[in-house]
């Protein structure tokens, strides 16, 4: 374990580094995040400073040392259904329409991005409707399949995690009611559920950055951004939710977190609401 206590204070080095790696920005204040996240990692490294470990993570050609420091500093904390209000609007209105939509023959299927996606429980959120309204006779009688979800993260960990469709029983029982589980996961050993094979393909995972261009993923009906860009800068936040609504068709949706709202960007969205929820209209 690495003691930060000792020798010069070189933690705003390595606060640049977490900042240009992913775009966090993590000052002084947060000292005992970086101590807690990085103690261990740092200790392994063999590093005998800070300076010494970024420029050990700098000269990794493999990039397993980066990727060691962006899972350990990247916050996950997700869950089942996060927020009640937009699901029940994807429920009831959205996924519904946009189902109507392919079998008007007004499109050939339904993009769906979720950025940001962490372990999987909100692209499966999606998916796991999805199954429910063809089961219920409320997708226009269209397969799940003609619906393709991509959720994309920075984090190689959690994506690893994400594409396993493999949750505790303490991550189950975030957010997902019973009902859900017993008709869509399996128990299976280690204490362990699995979400069943006809709902996770639906979804497909990608690492991306979101510093990086997005356009090579192509356009989307849906955009779901939800609880990251709190941790960005307002510069950033704004060149990426250009490079958001760039990626999302005209008369698509985008849907932020429960306690997020965008000021910006009115000559591209219309902010609209659907039953109790708020979404961004693509323009
Ligand atoms: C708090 S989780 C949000 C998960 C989910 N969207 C939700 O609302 O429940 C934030 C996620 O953003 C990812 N993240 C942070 N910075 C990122 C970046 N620059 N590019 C892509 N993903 C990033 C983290 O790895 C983490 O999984």
């Amino acid at each position: 374990m690495f003691d930060f206590s000792k020798g010069a204070n070189h933690l705003p080095l390595l606060s640049q580094y977490v900042a240009e790696a992913c775009c966090i920005h993590l000052g002084e204040e947060k000292r005992y995040l970086f101590e807690m996240r990085l103690g261990t990692i740092i200790g392994e490294s063999g590093a005998k400073d800070i300076p010494d470990f970024i420029r050990l993570a700098k000269s990794d050609l493999t990039g397993k040392l980066r990727d060691k420091i962006i899972d350990a500093m990247t916050t996950h904390e997700t869950y089942w259904f996060r927020d009640t209000n937009p699901w029940t609007a994807l429920e009831e209105e959205l996924l519904p329409q946009l189902a109507a939509e392919v079998r008007a023959g007004k499109k050939p299927r339904i993009r769906i991005l979720c950025a940001a996606c962490s372990s999987g429980q909100e692209p499966y959120s999606i998916a796991l409707l999805l199954h429910k309204l063809s089961s219920s006779g409320n997708l226009s009688g269209l397969d799940p399949s003609s619906f393709e979800i991509i959720g994309i993260d920075i984090s190689p960990g959690t994506l690893f995690l994400a594409s396993t469709g493999r949750y505790s029983q303490l991550e189950i029982a975030r957010g997902l009611p019973d009902f859900w589980r017993d008709a869509y996961f399996d128990s299976t050993p280690g204490n362990t559920w699995t979400l069943r094979e006809p709902v996770r393909r639906l979804v497909s995972f990608k690492r991306r950055n979101l510093q990086d261009s997005l356009a090579s993923l192509g356009v989307f009906d849906l955009l779901l951004c939800r609880n990251v860009a709190i941790y960005f800068k307002d510069d950033f936040k704004k060149d990426l939710f250009t490079r958001l609504s760039d990626i999302i068709l005209p008369g698509g949706h985008m849907l932020l977190g429960g306690t997020e709202s965008l000021f910006t960007h009115q000559n591209v969205f219309k902010l609209t609401r659907i039953k109790n929820a708020i979404f961004y209209k693509r323009l």
